[in-house]
């Protein structure tokens, strides 16, 4: 049953164990599983993970009453969590950290054991759609339906194989090329019929969504893929009663826009130009050099400003707005992106002025903890019986999915009150609206309504 208003959704216990389930096994995949890995062995600290290190405030400011994310709703421990994935390269986790050059060699050494077990399932893989790359691990199907079908049983087998109670996909593969919706995205039977008559417009993101769906795995998109934006597939999660998140992890440059621009705006400060560039080179980087799929990030990056400096209701304060955002592929770098933003901004009486932000940051150490929130809180939405679009994740991306019609919410701030006040509401705890009227005489604390 799908909770209704001031309904407490009944959560199943989350008993056995846990398949986390990446199409790609790439630098996000392996840093995440060894990160994971590592942590379960006291080797590090989950540093960067909400799940694991946040604490939510319950009840009024003056209880004082604060608890451990994982304490307030049930999640998934570690222990429990069985990694797989799919690939182009052959190469198991162990090789593909070494490979990824993220972590050091000396921690991947020290995994090796629960890394080489993870080895990658054949994938499905087009070159259509991701132009730079290419591996031999690949499925063969006679349409695109049957290339489903293989994905299906793939999640099935791997469930039965490791005695996993239930599943959940994080896409961790390479960004696609940019595919806006075609007419048969429109609904679940022209995308079935598109599937069994190998429709060019499907793509392969797509084809593994639909299968995880199929078999009501919750799906997490963290790339700009489209696939979770179709009609088609929002339908299908909606008929399976399924989760569905996205778009892009949400890591680097527009975490810091998403704090940034809304502080900017709330102060009523104007924009006048946003110029964002990048040097980064891995394979992500290696990838996003191709136009097609670089204009995948440029609209998943770029949509952001739009929507938090809004022209339409500040036209005084950004209807000028010159938003630029660049990626370029720089071999020496790896992993270690370097990300610099100008900000012209202008304040009282039209006065510019600058802000100048240079991030040096770990792509993959950024993204990795993110894969084991959304992991762990797409399986708890699964067992609430949540279907369909989980807009209380907005927090991990870069373009989150809205129900049609709506403008999503990229204030970072205001993400996490929703999903703290989604996790009161899980557990039958008051949500909290931060009102805290004192100046009426109300003791706070002690007074109905004084802070709800
Ligand atoms: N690291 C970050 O900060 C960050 C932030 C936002 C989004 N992302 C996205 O996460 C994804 C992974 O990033 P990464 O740095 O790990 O890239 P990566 O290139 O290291 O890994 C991607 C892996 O996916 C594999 N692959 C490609 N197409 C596939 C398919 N159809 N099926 C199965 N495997 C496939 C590739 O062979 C590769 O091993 C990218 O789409 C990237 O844009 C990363």
């Amino acid at each position: 049953m799908t909770p209704t208003k001031n309904t407490r959704p009944s959560i199943a216990p989350a008993k056995g164990k846990l398949a986390v389930l990446t199409p790609g096994m790439g630098a996000v995949a392996t840093t995440f599983y060894a990160g994971v890995e590592a942590i379960k062995r006291g080797m590090a600290k989950p540093i960067g993970s909400y799940t694991q290190m946040g604490q939510v405030r319950l009840g009024k400011r003056t209880e004082n009453r604060f608890k451990a994310v994982k304490d307030v709703v049930p999640l998934a421990s570690l222990d429990q969590i069985v990694f797989g994935g799919w690939d182009i390269f052959a190469e198991n986790a162990y090789e593909a950290a070494k490979h990824a050059q993220v972590l050091e060699k000396d921690l991947i050494e020290a995994l090796k054991v629960p890394l080489s077990k993870i080895k990658p399932m054949p994938a499905v893989f087009d070159r259509e759609f991701v132009k730079r790359i290419d591996g031999p691990n690949v499925k063969k199907g006679r349409t695109k339906m049957d290339l489903a079908d293989q994905l299906r049983a793939d999640i099935r087998n791997f469930m039965k194989d490791n005695g996993c109670d239930r599943a959940v996909m994080v896409w961790c593969a390479s960004t696609e090329v940019y595919t806006p919706p075609t007419a048969i995205h429109q609904s679940l039977k022209t995308f079935e019929e598109g599937l069994r008559g190998n429709d060019p417009a499907i793509s392969p993101s797509q084809i593994y969504t639909y299968a995880a769906l199929m078999e009501r795995v919750p799906y997490a998109n963290g790339s700009p893929n489209v696939s979770v934006e179709m009609p088609c597939l929002q339908e299908l999660a909606q008929e399976m009663a399924t989760p569905i998140c996205g778009s892009d992890f949400k890591t680097g440059q527009t975490l810091l826009k998403t704090v940034i621009a809304p502080g900017l705006r709330n102060r009523q400060l104007g924009v006048a130009g946003w110029y964002s560039t990048n040097i980064l080179g891995n394979r992500d980087g290696e990838v996003l050099d191709d136009p097609g799929s670089f204009k995948s990030k440029e609209v998943s990056k770029t949509g952001v400003l739009t929507d938090i400096l809004s022209a339409e209701r500040y036209p005084d304060l950004y209807k000028e707005i010159h938003h630029i955002v660049r990626i370029n592929y720089y071999p020496p770098r790896g992993d270690n992106k370097e990300g610099w933003d100008n900000i012209d901004i202008f304040g009282w009486l039209g006065y510019p002025m600058q802000i100048k932000v240079n991030f040096l940051c770990r792509d993959s150490i950024l993204a990795a903890p993110i894969v084991l929130d959304l992991a762990l809180f797409m399986d708890l939405a699964g067992r609430a019986n949540m279907r369909g679009i989980q807009e209380w994740l907005s927090f991990y991306f870069k373009a989150p999915i809205v129900k049609r019609g709506l403008t999503p919410e990229h204030d970072l701030s205001v993400q996490l009150l929703k999903l703290e006040n989604t996790l009161r509401f899980f557990t039958g705890e008051e949500l909290i609206n931060h009102l805290g009227l004192t100046y009426y005489g109300v003791d706070e604390g002690t007074d109905e309504g004084a802070e709800a």
